[in-house]
């Protein structure tokens, strides 16, 4: 059974297929979104590694739905979030004769579907895109909301555009060969979205997470249902981030400092630093006096439960050091006039931002860390 949920921005709404066996129905779907004419020839952007797995589901669904594929590979890792990968995507865009009315499809996971929508964004000043993402990470968070873009030598994600898709498909079946590990880092993005302002959610992850984690169709799709749900709750009421979809860096604030130590060497995945980013989030406001104890806990206890890490990994070069943490915090998107926005916690489902965390407070849940 395919679940929808639908994303709420006026003229540019769309939906978010959830279900199996969707991308053998990615044609029939692009094909019904509008009445316009779509070229026939539609670009997909795919990742390598991912193109003997669900390329030929895809190729053969557009193809049925009178489409010619035109099959754009790019490499996988987060080196192809790049300005030379962005420049390869647009020069065989524009090879293949993309029109302002092509639609380009993104297939595979957060870099993909980051690279090839900004590819989209700026491709002859703007061109639809479909989402159709194929790890757990994307299919509950960067598939949707429109944000795209690539890194630079100053830090992540800090080069690109705000572009809404036309539609996203999210494909259970793709899962199945997804690594445990990267379905786990997928998982601390579900975890996030309870611990900003869905207890209830919370309450049913802690009791079936696993359930979901380890094949339940059911329990899994209910997961990604209402984590998409949350996102585009929160990206109708905020777009462009000016203020409650914030929120949802839930733990990336620390996060991003953790993997940028680790050169972003895959030592911690996104969503693993996620998970460790949210423990310290929590611990901090336990600090302030914010949180009750109690509700760390049962972050803590939940994310060791299913497996995700919640405590610092080993230093490749021997430590940890806190002013390195706090330099690379300091580079963060989400420092205004020289003041680090953080989001902290009054409990679980309880998150909000603040800007008055005194450096020393940091700096002494830092240390707690490195120490614990
Ligand atoms: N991944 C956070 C956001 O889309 O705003």
């Amino acid at each position: 059974m395919t679940e929808i949920v639908s994303v709420a921005l006026g003229s540019r709404s769309y939906d978010i297929h959830i279900g199996p066996g969707l991308l053998g129905r990615a044609g029939a779907l692009i094909r019904a979104l509008d009445g316009r004419t779509i070229p026939k020839r539609l670009p997909v952007i795919v990742d390598e590694a991912i193109v003997p797995l669900h390329a030929p589901a895809v190729r053969a669904s557009l193809a049925d739905a009178g489409f010619e594929p035109v099959v754009i590979q790019v490499p996988s890792g987060e080196g192809s979030k790049s300005f030379t990968q962005l420049q390869r995507v647009l020069d065989a865009l524009l090879d293949a004769g993309i029109e302002r009315s092509t639609m380009l499809v993104a297939l595979g996971g957060g870099v993909v579907g980051d690279l090839a929508g900004f590819a989209a964004a700026i491709g002859l000043r703007g061109i639809d895109f479909v989402q159709i993402p194929t790890t757990l990470l994307s299919q509950v968070d960067s598939s949707v909301g429109g944000k795209t873009g690539i890194n630079s030598r100053h830090g992540k994600n800090l080069i690109g555009a705000f572009h809404q898709p036309r539609l996203v498909l999210a494909d259970l079946d793709t899962l199945t060969t997804l690594p445990q590990r990267e379905r786990l880092a997928g998982y601390a993005e579900i975890v996030k979205y309870g611990a900003i302002d869905r207890p209830d959610f919370f309450t049913w992850l802690e009791a079936n997470g696993q359930k979901a984690l380890t094949g339940d169709a059911q329990a899994l799709t209910y997961a990604i249902k209402e984590s998409c749900t949350a996102k585009a709750e929160t990206v109708a009421a905020d777009e462009l981030e000016a203020g409650r979809r914030s929120l949802l860096n839930l733990g990336h604030t620390f996060g991003h400092a953790l993997e940028a130590e680790l050169a972003y060497s895959g030592r911690l995945l996104h969503g693993e630093a996620v998970a460790v980013g949210m423990v310290m989030a929590f611990d901090l406001s336990v600090r302030l006096g914010l949180c009750p104890p109690a509700d760390a806990d049962r972050l803590r206890s939940h994310l060791s439960a299913v497996g995700l890490p919640v405590a610092l990994p080993d230093h490749p070069e021997g430590g940890w050091q806190v002013e390195r943490l706090l330099t690379h915090m300091a580079k963060d998107k989400k420092v205004k006039d020289g003041r680090l926005t953080l989001v902290l916690v009054r409990g679980i489902g309880q998150a909000f931002l603040t800007r008055d965390v005194a450096v020393s407070d940091l700096s002494a849940q830092l240390d707690r860390a490195i120490a614990a």
